[in-house]
């Protein structure tokens, strides 16, 4: 990406997924670093070809994830990764030790199954042989720059994912992890997500064909580096962003951390030294997706999609859960899982997705109840892959009762990245002046569409079957 935005080359590489139980994900960071590699080694070769030389490397990534080292720096074993659910004992376990609304005021986030610090004391409980050898704590993008730097450290927008980290003061929370007997120098050192965390090692430059020494830039949590890549800050606290990747998410930047004080949405530094609430349904366009695979695998999803466009809304009584992992915000309830419900001999195919997309839709409109009063949000940003559907975005816009407005450019958490790593770069001053020069410019909001009374059907639906799940948004909105 240059100065003003233009992005110059693009690649990417996958690597596989792991589960080797239900409800466990893992990944090999061996398989990162080949990504890694790849990616780079073939975007190092477009550039000499466009004469375009790198200044700097800014990183992005999933969340939450564990990469446990042992003392020479090697990986322990794969790593967790943030939808893993497998720590529901040790969410528990904090629990015990430390008072939700202390853990909250503290940290921002009550304890999830998915964070960080769960993870740990899982391999403590059920790897305590590993666990003996483990030296430091890495989150997935960290680990990459302690790979290509040699340097280990963190910043604040992935660190608060830990569950950890004092959210006012910025540093880790030797309170909280003195109670759960847990040493504070197993995370690495908490500097700003634009700072330089260490410049490409010799063996990694000639081997990518990037110039020795090239910064790389610590960067941010993915939820965040999209969030600077959409522009949105402090500086504008009104503007959020919906995003319908794997997940569906609602990301509402604050200017001081005010979080909900049941902890049903997660308060997390920005990547622009600011705050903001994310609100998470961790089966979004993974719902639309699951149910493509399951029911018509060969048919284009479009056509899938214009079959939901001619039922009519509420669709036909069809409600939709979309708890297939679980679900965070607002159930908070790693057991949770997804519903059907009001099938009749008339339904077909096209219910079944509107019905999908009608109850991601609900269960956005369930985590906003909770950010309304945190929050002074007008209107939101759309990004991710489902944001390609107006009729999706639609739903949303109508469910959550705000303006969603597309981008064009649909910018993501690598822009963010590379925006992250323009002050090191000296491309501009400080990271507001290099967000100001290439923010998208947004498009007229998309047009609201009817939901009949899905709504209706999914709160009833949600509140029968999870009752015990503290749903409902504190009418007072007490800060934390
Ligand atoms: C946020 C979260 C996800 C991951 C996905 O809390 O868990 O958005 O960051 O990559």
């Amino acid at each position: 990406m240059t100065a003003d935005g233009q992005v110059v080359a693009e690649t990417d590489a996958s690597y596989p997924l792991l589960t080797p139980q239900p409800g466990w994900t893992e990944q090999r960071p061996h398989d990162w670093l080949d990504g890694v590699r790849r990616a780079l080694r073939d975007l190092s070769a477009r550039l000499e070809t466009l004469h375009a030389a790198p200044v700097a490397l800014g990183l992005a990534g999933q969340m939450h994830g564990l990469v446990p080292l042992g003392a020479s720096g090697e990986v322990l074993r794969p790593a967790l990764l943030w939808n893993d659910q497998r720590t529901g004992a040790q969410v528990e376990d904090i629990e015990r030790r430390v008072p939700r609304a202390d853990l909250v005021a503290r940290t921002g986030n009550r304890a999830v199954t998915g964070f960080q610090l769960p993870k740990l004391l899982w391999m403590r409980d059920e790897e305590p042989g590993l666990y003996a050898r483990l030296r430091l704590a890495l989150l997935p993008k960290d680990y990459l720059a302690f790979v290509l730097t040699g340097v280990a450290a963190t910043e604040p927008s992935d660190a608060s994912g830990v569950g950890a980290l004092n959210l006012s003061r910025g540093e880790w929370d030797t309170d909280v992890l003195g109670a759960l007997n847990v040493r504070p120098d197993l995370f690495p050192p908490v500097q700003p997500s634009v700072a330089v965390t260490g410049t490409l090692t010799r063996e990694w430059a000639d081997h990518l064909g990037l110039p020795a020494g090239l910064p790389v830039v610590t960067g941010g949590g993915d939820n965040a580096a999209a969030g600077i890549a959409l522009g949105l800050g402090a500086a504008r606290p009104q503007t959020g962003s919906v995003s319908l990747g794997t997940s569906g998410v609602i990301f509402a930047p604050q200017s001081e951390p005010r979080p909900d004080p049941q902890g049903r949405v997660h308060c997390f530094a920005h990547a622009d030294g600011g705050f903001h609430l994310l609100g998470v349904t961790l089966a979004a366009a993974g719902s639309l997706h699951w149910l493509h695979a399951k029911l018509a695998p060969d048919t284009p999803i479009e056509t899938l999609l214009a079959e939901a466009a001619q039922v009519p809304p509420g669709a036909d009584g069809v409600t939709f859960l979309p708890y297939l992992a679980g679900e965070r915000s607002p159930l908070m309830n790693p057991d949770a899982r997804a519903t059907f419900a009001g099938l009749s001999l008339a339904h077909g195919r096209g219910h079944l997705v509107r019905a999908v997309l009608e109850g991601v839709a609900a269960s956005l409109a369930d985590t906003q109840a909770v950010i309304r009063p945190l929050s002074s949000l007008t209107e939101l940003l759309s990004t991710g892959g489902g944001a390609r559907s107006d009729l999706w975005l639609g739903m949303v816009s109508a469910a959550v009762g705000l303006p969603v407005r597309p981008t064009e450019a649909r910018p993501g958490a690598a822009h963010g990245a590379a925006i992250l790593a323009m002050p090191a770069a000296g491309l501009h001053p400080d990271l507001n002046r290099a967000m100001h020069a290439v923010r998208p410019v947004p498009d007229e909001p998309v047009t609201p569409q009817d939901l009949g009374d899905a709504p209706q059907r999914y709160a009833l639906l949600r509140s029968t079957l999870y009752p015990a799940s503290p749903t409902d948004p504190d009418p007072a909105g007490t800060p934390g």
